[in-house]
Formats: C-alpha cells, structure tokens, sequence
C-alpha cells in the first residue's frame, strides 16, 4: 500500500451518500429515553449493522480519555446498560472516575446519539442474571478473563479460551465474579439528526435540578 492509495481511498469516500430522514425537533418527545429507542427501532428497520454497539468514553485517574466499542444490553429509566469486567481497564477507570459517555452511529440514517452521565455498578445478581441470559460463547469470553492484562502469546489465550468454552458448555451456570453490569444515569443526551444540505439538527436533553429535560438546539 503506498501514502497515494491511502489518500486516493480516503479522499474518494463520502458521508451519508443516501436518503436522510428529516428530523422535527418540535415533535421530540420531553424526555430523551423515547426518542432514543424510536431512533434505535428506525436504525434495525434502515438495515443498520450492528445499532447496538457503541462507543464508551471514560478518563483514567489522571483525566485522561479513552474509549472502546461495548454492547448496548438495555435502555432503559435507569439509564444505558453495558457489561464488563470491573478488572479491566475501563472498570478501574469507572471505578476511579464514574463520569463517562456513550457515542452511536447509524450512518444508514445520518444519526448520531451522544450520551453523558455517571455509570453505576448494579448488583452481583444482576450482573449474573445478564450474563446467563446471553450465549455460551458471551458466558466463555467473560470466564476467560483477565481483561486489559499483558497477554504472553496467543497460545496462552486459545488454552484459556478453550478451557472457558468446556466450563460454559458443561456448567452454564458457572459465575464469572468480575463481570459487572454498568448503568449510565444520563445527565445530557444529544440527537444528531445529518442533512444533505449540511443544516444538521442537533437537539440537546439535559436534566434539570428537578428531574426534568430541559431542550435546546445545538448550531452543527
Ligand atoms: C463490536 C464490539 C463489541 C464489544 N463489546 C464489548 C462488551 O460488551 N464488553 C466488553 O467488556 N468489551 C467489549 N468489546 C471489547 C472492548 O472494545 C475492549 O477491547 C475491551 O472491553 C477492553 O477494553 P479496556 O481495556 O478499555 O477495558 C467489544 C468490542 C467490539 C469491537
């Protein structure tokens, strides 16, 4: 691969080189949670791969960002649900620091749904119930573990792997003490809705004192 090939390639794409929706920030719903799920439901239909993964955000002790693709597992009135291991890099960051965001994007539609709050821990049994309701193969993964550690060589983790695949298969339920379930409590919510002719509406959630959601446009 040469620079030229990269830049060729890079230069020849575009951004959403397709219908979009229109998007009527006067019909929002007043909470974001409603719109959030109608939107999700609009990027399935629009043949979306993969809505429910998304980008979380966290700072390591020293303030410093990172972020990683994670599974979205609910959304809910308690928040957005993901699961990890507290071990990992992200849980002793979440652990250090709660505050984080989340970033989807549906490009099929031109969306983009940025989330920010405080994550909170849910309890061992939840962790344990969300984790067996899901497949042998997400159950051997989280029993694997040692997540974010050094790793030797791939040998070391195709025998962790496959002693985790046995014990998942022959015990399902089997405990996989570090996996937590995480619940991000919004604080501020922003739909991106993109427009062909660069008029992007951004509609921005954000509570108030009193529990309520406050609105506001955003200039793209
Ligand atoms: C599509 C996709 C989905 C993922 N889902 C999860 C997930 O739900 N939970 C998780 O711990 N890691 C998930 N990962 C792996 C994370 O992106 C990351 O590599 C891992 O959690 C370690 O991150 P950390 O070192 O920052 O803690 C996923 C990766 C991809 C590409």
């Amino acid at each position: 691969m040469t620079d030229q090939s990269f830049h060729d390639a890079l230069r020849s794409l575009l951004v959403w080189d397709t219908t979009l929706p229109a998007f009527d920030p006067g019909s929002a719903p007043e909470a974001p949670l409603p719109l959030f799920r109608s939107w999700f439901l609009d990027a399935v239909e629009a043949g979306q791969t993969e809505p429910h993964t998304m980008q979380l955000a966290t700072a390591d002790a020293d303030g410093r960002p990172d972020v990683r693709t994670v599974m979205l597992h609910e959304a809910d009135e308690r928040g957005w649900h993901f699961a990890s291991h507290a071990t990992s890099a992200k849980g002793r960051q979440l652990a250090a620091r709660p505050d984080a965001a989340l970033g989807f994007y549906w490009p099929a539609q031109g969306r983009q749904v940025r989330i920010r709050g405080r994550v909170a821990p849910g309890t061992p049994d939840e962790a344990y119930a969300d984790l067996h309701a899901r497949s042998a193969g997400a159950l051997a993964a989280a029993l694997v573990g040692r997540q974010s550690e050094p790793l030797e060589s791939l040998t070391e983790l195709a025998d962790a792997s496959r002693t985790a695949w046995e014990r998942a298969r022959a015990t399902p339920d089997a405990p996989a003490p570090t996996w937590t379930l995480y619940v991000l409590v919004p604080t501020e919510v922003e739909f991106f809705q993109g427009d062909e002719l660069r008029r992007h509406v951004r509609l921005h959630y954000s509570r108030t004192e009193d529990g309520a959601w406050a609105q506001r446009l955003l200039w793209p």
